[in-house]
């Protein structure tokens, strides 16, 4: 495959960052929020908040970096409607990973509990109020389940691609 058919080290190596963050994060939110109160469930609270907000860090150098990098040619005609849904989720998740964390950092706010960077406080944004707390929640978990519903489109799409064109097609986001 040529030079030109792959993203740059720079996109595929903070593409695969963020796959990593973002199991790290469902894993975690989905088994802290069934553990009873206590210590356990404080930990696993400020690990999934510091994830997540450094996710949002990894997020914004991804941005910068995709505005000034345009991505490389498909070697294959795609039907319009596939190129559109290809785009259109790729764009969605870049909407998404930026609303996730700051959905979670409101929620946060609102909860009446701290917020910090691996130890480091960081400030609040609201004050403790209950049903704020709640729609930041659901807004939240909502957000969660629109991530699912694009990874589940763009796996399918990179599998569509892969019997299309070979598994070279991965290539394209191969960090090295
Ligand atoms: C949390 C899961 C994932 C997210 C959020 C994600 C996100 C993205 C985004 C936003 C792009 C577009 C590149 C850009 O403009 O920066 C992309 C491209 C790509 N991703 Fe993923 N991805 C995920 C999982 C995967 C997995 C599991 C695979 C492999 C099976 C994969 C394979 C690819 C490939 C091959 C491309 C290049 C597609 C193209 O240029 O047409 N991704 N991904
Ligand atoms: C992309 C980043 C993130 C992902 C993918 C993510 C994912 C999740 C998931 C799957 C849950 C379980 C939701 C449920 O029970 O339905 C959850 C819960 C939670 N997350 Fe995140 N999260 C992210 C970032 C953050 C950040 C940055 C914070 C706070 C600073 C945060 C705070 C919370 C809190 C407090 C909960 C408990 C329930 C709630 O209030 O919504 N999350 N998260």
């Amino acid at each position: 495959m040529s030079e030109q058919s792959k993203y740059t080290t720079v996109a595929s190596t903070l593409h695969w960052a963020v796959v990593i963050l973002v199991c790290a994060l469902f894993g975690l939110g989905w088994y802290m929020t069934d553990l009873p109160p206590g210590p356990d469930r404080g930990f696993y609270f400020a690990t999934h908040k510091s994830i997540g907000i450094s996710l949002f860090i990894v997020m914004t150098g991804r941005l910068a970096w995709r505005i000034f990098n345009s991505p490389p040619a498909l070697r294959v005609d795609l039907p319009t409607w596939k190129l559109l849904l290809a785009k259109n989720v790729h764009f969605a998740f870049y909407i998404l990973l930026f609303a996730q964390p700051l959905t979670g950092y409101l929620s946060s706010s609102f909860s009446g509990y701290d917020t910090s960077l691996f130890g480091y406080p960081l400030p609040s944004w609201g004050w403790k109020q209950k049903n704020l707390n709640d729609f930041f929640s659901v807004a939240h978990s909502s957000c969660s389940i629109a991530i699912l519903v694009c990874v589940t489109l763009h796996i399918a799409g990179v599998v569509s691609h892969v019997y299309q064109e070979g598994i070279s097609f991965l290539n394209r986001i191969k960090p090295w």
